[in-house]
């Protein structure tokens, strides 16, 4: 055992001079890295060998300890070995669903933050949002078991995440007494599955979290060893933020500062580069350019802005400028964007639904975007490129991604502020992935809006009518084309012009390619939507009759149109009446087995929450539906 004797006290400045003691800690560099593994790979014991065998400590996180350490009979400020690791390890079960835990420490060269992530594959979202800030990662590996699908899929993940140092931590090395041949097999193994993801350079470092060998002292039982211990690798390690200067200048606009009239300001973190008063710079997505006045913080005025300081810009002259704009270089701007390349991590228990919308935040950006069907998802183990229609918990894919608007970005690659997004799913508000930009596709930045004369109102106008999108929705065989045509019979004979899209006549043309996977369903309705959007734009009264079964789509056909001019109307038959009428039979043949994904049996239907009208067809004939929906319209326009 190195370590014998607890080491685990705080320094004596902190009592004596705070403010000197702070100092000390101010000048000195952060290094922020990730830890990595499987369960039981002894993550929670090297963390808590770390804080242990670092000389310092920040002061809130030892209160707590010695706390601890009181409660049970320890004495004074020398805290047990491994009642600190029983502590991280329970308030990592605690915090484990949550997120992840950062832990602080610092020795006499260097801060650190750890982000310590739960090793089960489920967490795989923890360990992105852990190494979305991370300088290095810690790859644990135990040396009984060797490199394991978590240490390659990690391992990966870390890559793809852009993380530039790598080391790879060979842990209990006691329990293989030492076997330095057990040792070289391990980096032999892991330096063939590196260099085919593109990991170039990695440091491996024999150790035993355990005993405390190669952590913060050299130990005698590995002489062979003749590489740092973890600890001085960590100290010494190269940090990236001066790469990240040589970079040009960029601020995502977090929010516009007007204090008062004769103040306005763009406060942001400069993501990559340095900025000076007189600098010119251009606002992004507009283009528009000019100079930088005033480099404004907290502290006074700045002479140069660097990466990764927050800062509020003054400009010289009055452009427009908000939230979510950038603010960059002139002769060396971001792109902007609707439609990109991207390798997504899918993190959320629901898998993709290529077509449906999603938020996508990118930096302070938010749009509505949607992702295509993949072009391939990546075997964390082979790196094979393998076909998926679809992304699940923990796949890892490339897909081209639609947004709403123009975006600013960069390639991931040249810069994760600009590059790095996430989706978040609209219901429920989860975050559902990680994505990185590849490139942006060319395609949409040649097609351009035209200009049209005869506007929707004028078009609306000469009809004399106000035009109305009615979606009706339910279950197979509940009466939906049924009532949808007795409304439209109405319509015509009080002279409104109308046009009805019916499920099964569409499905014959425009949409004869599709099927009924949720997919498909999801394309058939985004179709439908542009279709009835376009016939609202010239005037008509559009129904449709359309199964429709998911609510985020018919959403999103009720957003593409002005407020109030969706109108939902649930046809309401229960799936046992439905089933029972059977008009075409296609019940029975759902039920025999004969027919996949059928609505109601072996595929969802949500109903709508709150719709304009619902129609319950157990109780009202189609006749008396029809004509309360009439009525409706005639008190709705
Ligand atoms: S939707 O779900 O994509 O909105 P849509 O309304 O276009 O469906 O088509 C539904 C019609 O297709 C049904 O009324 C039925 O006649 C036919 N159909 C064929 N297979 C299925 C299926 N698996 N599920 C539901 N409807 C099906």
């Amino acid at each position: 055992m190195t370590s014998a004797e607890p080491r685990y006290r705080v320094d004596a400045l902190i009592a004596e001079d705070i403010d000197a003691y702070l100092a000390i800690h101010q000048s000195k560099s952060m290094l922020r890295f990730i830890t990595c593994g499987s369960v039981d790979d002894g993550k929670s014991t090297l963390i808590g060998r770390l804080l242990y065998d670092s000389k310092m400590i920040f002061e809130d996180q030892l209160a707590s300890l010695e706390a601890d350490s009181k409660r049970s009979g320890s004495q004074g400020q020398e805290i047990d070995f491994a009642l600190l690791v029983d502590g991280l390890a329970a308030e990592r079960e605690q915090g484990i669903t949550i997120d992840v835990a950062y832990r602080f420490f610092a020795t006499e060269k260097r801060k650190f933050i750890v982000a310590d992530t739960p090793g089960h594959e489920q967490y795989t979202r923890n360990m992105v949002t852990g190494a979305s800030t991370a300088d290095l990662a810690v790859i644990l590996i135990d040396a009984r078991k060797g490199v394991l699908t978590q240490t390659r899929r990690h391992s990966f993940l870390a890559h793809l995440i852009g993380i530039r140092h790598v080391v790879l931590a060979v842990n209990k090395m006691d329990l293989v007494d030492y076997d330095r041949a057990r040792f070289d097999a391990i980096v032999a193994d892991y330096r063939a599955f590196a260099s085919e993801i593109g990991i170039a350079a990695f440091t491996a470092i024999p150790l035993s979290g355990l005993r405390g060998d190669n952590i913060a002292q050299r130990t005698a039982a590995m002489p062979w060893h003749d590489g740092p211990t973890l600890i001085e690798h960590l100290e010494t390690v190269e940090v990236e933020a001066e790469a990240d200067c040589a970079r040009p200048f960029r601020l995502p606009v977090q929010w516009v500062n007007r204090p008062n009239l004769d103040f306005r300001g763009f406060a942001g973190m400069i993501a990559g580069g340095t900025v000076k008063p007189g600098d010119a710079v251009r606002v992004l997505p507009s283009g528009r350019t000019t100079q930088v006045a005033r480099i404004v913080t907290m502290d006074g005025d700045l002479d140069e802005g660097v990466s990764g300081q927050s800062v509020t810009l003054c400009l010289a002259d009055e452009v427009d400028c908000s939230r979510g704009d950038v603010i960059a270089t002139a002769d060396a701007p971001p792109q902007v964007a609707d439609q990109f390349q991207a390798t997504i991590v899918w993190m959320a228990e629901d898998a993709l639904q290529p077509g449906r919308a999603y938020w996508l935040k990118l930096g302070s950006q938010t749009s509505s975007a949607t992702v295509q069907p993949p072009k391939y998802a990546i075997d964390v183990n082979t790196m094979a490129q393998l076909s998926a229609k679809m992304l699940e918990l923990n796949d890892i894919g490339v897909a081209e991604v639609y947004t709403d608007r123009g975006l600013v970005f960069e390639p991931y690659a040249d810069n994760h502020d600009l590059g790095g997004f996430i989706l978040i799913d609209k219901a429920t508000n989860a975050t559902v992935a990680a994505g990185m930009i590849d490139f942006a596709l060319r395609r949409s930045q040649n097609v351009h809006w035209q200009a049209i004369e005869i506007s929707r109102e004028a078009h609306a106008a000469q009809k004399n009518q106000q035009p109305k999108l009615l979606w009706f929705t339910g279950l197979s065989g509940s009466g939906k084309s049924t009532i949808a045509n007795l409304v439209e019979k109405k319509l015509h004979a009080l002279g409104k012009h109308s046009f009805l899209l019916d499920g099964d006549n569409i499905r014959h043309g425009l949409n004869k390619d599709l099927g009924f996977t949720d997919t498909d369903r999801i394309e058939n309705i985004r179709r439908v939507g542009e279709v009835a959007k376009l016939m609202t734009d010239a005037g008509l009264i559009v129904l449709t009759a359309f199964i429709s079964p998911f609510r985020a789509e018919r959403e999103m056909v009720r957003k593409m149109l002005p407020d109030g001019e969706f109108v939902e109307i649930f046809v309401d038959t229960p799936l046992a009446v439905a089933e029972a009428r059977d008009v075409k039979g296609l019940y029975k043949k759902a039920r025999a087995g004969n027919l996949k994904n059928f609505t109601g049996i072996d595929s969802p239907y949500e109903p709508p929450a709150a719709p304009a009208i619902r129609i319950d067809t157990t109780v009202t004939s189609p006749d008396d539906a029809a004509e309360s929906i009439v009525d409706y319209l005639a008190s709705h326009s």
